[in-house]
């Protein structure tokens, strides 16, 4: 719609106690269906909730429905062991103790992600090193990757954000190239391709979500990936009070081992699985959306969409864009509250630089003493000051907005009202920008 039509249509912003486009706001994100009411309901007929006990054994690896889930996660990727976990924060768990760090060791992570990407390094006694993203997949950064190097590097963490695959072959081959390991965060982006491969299986071992927000959901759960058989056990005996196990299972030459619960419930292995069955068809129709919404964002000057790099395909967990204030006379986060006020959520930016949180900033994260940030020989120029990854930091205080309008059940009717939201807001920009000033001034 044109501009002077938008401005006729509404005379005032949401924001400023106009009507607005999508009164009511966003319907709540929901993609269970029959066939997981159902799956659960078998669980609770059989009242076997879970099948895990902690010794050695067949129960020491899960119900029947967790082993349907490990199973089918194998098939689907092409790999020797899925490992079924309680939450992808456990897999990650599972994947750092996994590798055999040592206390002070580093690990390079990138700072735009989910901050159990890096915690699950300091968990397991070592530190992260974070190394900047690239803008266009805003995965790692294989050259400032590169940069950080040092002796003390043992391995990498990709994250496949937003539903994108990072440049994993070239971090593949850097990790190679330095004998280090490669640990894929693959909560976001399960299905995504990389050429040829699957987002999650260019690593070591890949770790997928299950939480309710991603687009294969139990409400919580995670799974771990990966050829290595001496991975795959490790992750195992994490999962599972792995020290009382380690003896009677003969493989004692793994004593450093000190297991958790971490164990998946049979109602969320059924509905995972369910979940899982139906990624494609779930996927699809986020794809379906993002291309449409792509498609009208054309007309709009100050929005880009998402990037797909050549060869890779996009899953779109979220759909992020690129604001230019510039181009639009409106400031980012005025933007994004006076779009949300229309009944759009969109959010400026992602999650802070995980280095400028305060663990990072006081290297304080088990107990009082600096441990492990204390262990590192090089802690006292380990640095996590602000201005340390300049591209994530311009994402996050400048450039990226987030949206999930795209996500099930929004269809393209709830798409056009978006774009209209997008275009009536820019038309009544004069009167946004005196709000702010307003605002500014306390009146
Ligand atoms: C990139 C990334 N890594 C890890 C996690 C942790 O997932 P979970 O909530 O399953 O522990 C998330 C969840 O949002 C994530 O987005």
């Amino acid at each position: 719609m044109a501009k002077a039509g938008v401005q006729q249509k509404y005379d005032a912003l949401a924001l400023l106690g106009g009507p607005a486009v999508r009164p009511g706001g966003q319907k709540p994100y929901n993609t269970i269906g029959a066939r997981e009411k159902q799956a659960v309901i078998a669980v609770l007929d059989s009242g076997e909730l879970s099948g895990f006990v902690a010794s050695a054994g067949p129960e020491f690896w899960g119900g029947t429905h967790v082993r349907a889930l490990e199973a089918a996660f194998k098939q689907h990727f092409g790999v020797r062991h899925a490992i079924a976990v309680n939450s992808a924060t456990s897999g990650l768990h599972c994947a750092t103790l996994a590798m055999g760090l040592n206390p002070g060791d580093e690990v390079v992570v990138p700072p735009y992600t989910m901050s159990a990407t890096a915690t699950a390094v300091v968990m397991a006694g070592a530190v992260p090193v974070f190394a900047d993203i690239e803008p266009q997949t805003f995965g790692l950064d294989p050259q400032s990757v590169r940069d950080n190097l040092t002796p003390y590097t043992k391995g990498i963490i990709a994250v496949n954000l937003f539903g994108h695959p990072a440049r994993l072959n070239e971090l593949r081959e850097l990790a190679d190239e330095h004998g280090l390991f490669l640990i894929e965060d693959n909560a976001q982006a399960p299905d995504a391709m990389c050429g040829d491969r699957k987002a999650g299986t260019v690593g070591d071992c890949g770790i997928f979500s299950l939480n309710r927000h991603k687009t294969m959901q139990s409400g919580e759960g995670g799974v771990l990936i990966t050829n290595d058989d001496k991975i795959a056990l490790k992750a195992a005996l994490v999962r599972n009070h792995g020290e009382v196990v380690v003896a009677a299972m003969a493989v004692d030459d793994i004593v450093n081992t000190m297991g958790l619960n971490l164990r998946m419930t049979e109602m969320e292995a059924a509905v995972a699985g369910v979940q899982f069955d139906r990624l494609a068809e779930l996927n699809e129709q986020r794809q379906v959306n993002a291309a449409y919404l792509t498609r009208r964002l054309a007309e709009v000057d100050g929005i880009a969409p998402p990037d797909v790099a050549a060869g890779c395909s996009h899953v779109y967990y979220l759909y992020a864009m690129k604001y230019d204030a510039e181009v639009t006379g409106i400031p980012r986060n005025i933007f994004c509250e006076a779009l949300t006020a229309e009944g759009f959520y969109t959010r400026a930016g992602y999650v802070k630089p995980i280095y400028l949180e305060p663990m990072y900033q006081r290297k304080l994260a088990v107990g009082s003493g600096g441990f492990p940030f204390t262990a590192s020989p090089r802690n006292a120029s380990l640095s996590y000051r602000k201005g340390l990854c300049p591209v994530t930091e311009r994402m996050q205080d400048h450039e990226l907005m987030l949206t999930t309008v795209f996500q099930p059940p929004s269809q393209q009717h709830d798409l056009d009202l978006y774009v209209e939201a997008i275009h009536k807001v820019i038309a009544h920009r004069e009167a946004l920008l005196a709000y702010r000033t307003r605002g500014a001034a306390g009146v």
